[in-house]
């Protein structure tokens, strides 16, 4: 009968078919409503409905709702005319006998912090520089209340991160190195840290021009950490966060870094450089190094790290590694939770013998063949992390960006992460 009231009125009522019982999921809810939110923008609506009574869960399903209208209906477009962009979906009323007010309140801010997110990565090189990202941060700092360190240049050069001066030098725009801080409390540190390379053109051993097509989305590590810390403010949970962004541009300018280089990192290790392509682990190098100052019980990192590991396993689930057991096991759990998927790759001993340097402590590279090459980015990585620490690192390389409209996501940016 309350179904029944509710169509009576109504001039367009659109029935979606959602499956099978037993097939129905949170996840699978979530892209629907998203879908559904996107079809009524195409057809003109300014507000449309959903009747939320009559589905077989007994979640709270206002947080699926929020993320799917908000993450569903996100774009990034600089079209003169896009007659989708120029419709907006202002209201949306649910029809319930639940409470799904805090279920919306969360989605909400945490879709807003994945569109963030998106936007970051979307943008493209020439105008979101490592200068403007810094901005970009800064103003989530102050409107959050988080605490910002912003190093230029100079700082860089002054710490010792010869390795992301190195990556920046072959480029016109300055390197940033931002550290951003959430303080709610708790007895543990936890160090998050992200590569924001603003544009990755393989620098001297530049990449051909297809595969550099995508190359102002390298950033999307970084970008992801900023989501996060926003999240961190707006949700308030007890606990100590850092979140660490290393932004630069990769580029094959005059004063770029060559094959053959060494580098003296933050904490002292010194790095030969065998292609210039493998920027991102040198950034992080230095990242990780100085995340040490934290003295973090938990350093998790995130990267579009390597395109092997788009190989090994695809768009749909991000490399994860690390140096415990436990916490492989917890971020696996979570990814399967919130259907940002992650999947274990094996981090032996073995591969440290393939990023050995005949005059360095470590090589930037596993090998030219590029076998196992997401696994021989994480061996290097490991070299970096603070003694004591317990780290995971997930390269996101292939989950980033998606090439389809798809559910929550549309194409470009995820915010994955
Ligand atoms: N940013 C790339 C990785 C990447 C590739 C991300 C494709 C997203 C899509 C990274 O800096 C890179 O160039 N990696 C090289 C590593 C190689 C030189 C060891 C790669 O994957 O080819
Ligand atoms: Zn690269
Ligand atoms: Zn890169």
């Amino acid at each position: 009968d309350a179904l029944k009231d509710f169509l009576w009125k109504r001039k367009r009522i659109l029935l979606v078919g959602l499956g099978k019982e037993r097939e129905f999921n949170i996840h699978f809810f979530r892209d629907k409503v998203a879908e559904i939110a996107r079809w009524w923008r195409r057809s003109s609506a300014d507000s449309f409905e959903i009747y939320l009574d009559n589905l077989p869960v007994s979640q709270d399903l206002g947080q699926a709702v929020a993320e799917g209208i908000h993450l569903g209906l996100y774009t990034y477009s600089f079209k003169t005319e896009d007659k989708e962009r120029q419709k907006h979906i202002t209201t949306v009323r649910l029809i319930t006998k639940k409470n799904v007010a805090q279920g919306i309140t969360k989605g909400t801010i945490l879709s807003e912090s994945i569109n963030l997110t998106r936007y970051l990565v979307n943008s493209y090189s020439r105008f979101m520089t490592p200068e403007r990202f810094a901005q970009e941060v800064l103003t989530v700092a102050r409107a959050c209340k988080l605490s910002c360190k912003v190093f230029t240049k100079k700082d860089i050069q002054k710490l010792g991160m010869n390795a992301l001066l190195a990556v920046s030098e072959g480029s016109n725009k300055e390197p940033r190195f931002i550290s951003l801080e959430y303080k709610g409390g708790g007895k543990e540190t936890i160090v998050l840290i992200g590569k924001g390379i603003t544009f990755d053109s393989g620098g001297i051993g530049i990449k051909t021009a297809v595969s550099m097509a995508d190359m102002k989305t390298d950033k999307a590590g970084a970008s992801v950490v900023l989501g996060i810390m926003k999240t961190l403010a707006l949700l308030k949970p007890k606990l100590h966060v850092v979140g660490l962004m290393a932004l630069t541009d990769n580029m094959p300018g005059e004063g770029a870094y060559k094959p053959g280089d060494v580098l003296t990192t933050y904490n002292g290790k010194t790095v030969e450089i065998i292609h210039t392509d493998a920027e991102g682990r040198l950034v992080l190098a230095d990242a990780l190094g100085y995340s040490r100052n934290y003295r973090p019980d938990l350093v998790i990192d995130l990267a579009t790290l390597t395109g092997a590991c788009i190989i090994a396993l695809g768009k749909y689930h991000a490399g994860l590694f690390g140096n415990d057991k436990q916490l492989i096991d917890d971020l696996f759990v979570f990814g399967q939770q919130t259907n940002e998927k992650v999947w274990p790759l094996p981090l032996t001993d073995e591969y440290d013998e393939m990023i050995k340097s005949d005059v360095a402590d470590v090589a930037n590279l596993g090998g030219w063949d590029s076998y196992g090459g997401a696994i021989t980015a994480a061996a290097f990585l490991k070299k970096f992390v603070p003694e004591k620490a317990i780290w995971a690192h997930l390269d996101i390389a292939g989950t980033a960006v998606s090439k389809e409209e798809k559910g929550v996501l549309v194409k470009g940016a995820t915010g994955f992460g």
